[in-house]
């Protein structure tokens, strides 16, 4: 068993450590020779997908997180209505679902029957379901019209990490793909930001060797009874998730919030010496929110807050407020995910194991859950 875990202490360490591989190797072979973007696995007509006029994605718990993060890029850059639900709620609300949706069901296992049984739902109603699943052979790909595999390599923690990953960026090879195929627009730009996408793993790597304050700072609080994660845009999604792998690996309670939300309810929270954290968004990004969650750590840490900061390389402007400033390299605001979640999934990781839990097990969890 200690040579599964390739000399790390747990599995979660392992595959957190694997997500360069892990987002490499979910991109590979998906362009042809000149960069464009070739899904000839994606079993569905092209006239059928240049029809589809609402995408909505389906998934539970981390997958529903990074179909979150999905729905930002996808609306960007295809112009089509993306919808993001929790499967289990879909199936029981009457969703205005016909033959040109396209549904995207995202799940690293296949086998999520609360997912599974949305999926069914949605062929019933006439749309076109794709998975993005980790797992061949397994059930929900083989109800679908096409799969989208993700090549995370096998995850043996129940709390997922590196299919996160793999899931956003698979959810991004389609929404390129969408994007290309239909014209407009980003169609030209599918190959630039694919581009860009080929440039992500180093930048994940150099994340990961430079968390050892992220360690430090993790085992110094492992005694903390509450975390709040603060995020805007891709960022939110960022936060939940932060926030779900502390739940997870270390039963603490911790809540995600979207940054702009604070004003209207969760800043009475904020107490002194309650920690948050902060992801930010980049200085550069088009949408300018970069300043807007600059105040919003000003507005906590003069509430007495100790603020974590994720930044990027050079945002000097979080400095002044940020009791740790903790660095990702400068990435496109879209792309950012991919390199903001690391830190976070270390820190969880981090301070679980420095309670003495069993971090690739935590209590009550299951890794894939075949009840509804
Ligand atoms: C379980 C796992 C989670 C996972 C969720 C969805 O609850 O504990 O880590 O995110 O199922 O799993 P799936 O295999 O569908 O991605």
């Amino acid at each position: 068993a200690a040579a599964e875990k390739g000399g790390y202490p747990n599995f979660m360490a392992k595959e957190i450590n694997e997500q360069p591989h892990a987002v490499a190797d979910t991109l590979l072979g998906r362009t042809d020779e000149t960069g464009r973007l070739v899904l000839d696995e994606l079993r569905i007509s092209e006239d059928d997908l240049r029809a589809v006029d609402k995408i909505v994605i389906i998934a539970c718990g981390t997958a529903a997180y990074a179909g979150m993060v999905a729905k930002y890029a996808i609306e960007h850059w295809c112009r089509i209505p993306c919808e993001v639900e929790l499967a289990h709620e879909f199936r029981y609300r009457d969703p205005v679902v016909n033959e040109r949706t396209l549904v995207v069901a995202i799940s690293q296992s296949g086998e999520t029957m609360d997912t599974l049984m949305a999926v069914k739902h949605a062929r019933e109603l006439g749309a076109k379901v794709v998975a993005v699943c980790n797992t061949h052979g397994s059930t929900i790909p083989r109800e679908s019209d096409a799969v989208l595999y993700t090549h995370a390599g096998p995850e043996i923690a129940v709390a997922s990490t590196k299919a996160f990953l793999a899931q956003i960026t698979a959810c991004y090879i389609l929404g390129l793909y969408l994007a290309q195929l239909r014209g407009g627009t980003y169609a030209d730009e599918a190959q630039a930001v694919m581009k860009d996408l080929h440039e992500v793993p180093a930048k994940i790597q150099q994340v990961l060797d430079g968390l050892d304050r992220v360690r430090e700072i993790a085992r110094f609080m492992a005694d903390t009874r509450s975390v709040l994660f603060l995020g805007r845009h891709v960022g939110y999604p960022v936060a939940l998730e932060g926030a779900l792998k502390l739940k997870e690996l270390a039963y603490i309670h911790a809540e995600g919030f979207a940054a702009g939300e604070l004003k209207h309810g969760p800043i009475a929270l904020i107490e002194p010496g309650q920690p948050v954290f902060v992801i930010v968004p980049s200085p550069s990004s088009e949408h300018g929110l970069h300043g807007k969650v600059v105040s919003n750590i000003q507005e906590i840490r003069a509430r007495g807050a100790r603020t974590l900061v994720i930044a990027e390389d050079g945002d000097e402007d979080v400095v002044p407020f940020a009791d740790v400033v903790i660095r990702v390299p400068q990435t496109p605001a879209l792309l950012a995910p991919l390199v903001t979640t690391v830190p976070l999934q270390v820190f969880a990781c981090e301070l679980a194991t420095a309670k003495g839990l069993d971090v690739d097990q935590p209590r009550n969890l299951a890794k894939s859950v075949t009840v509804e």
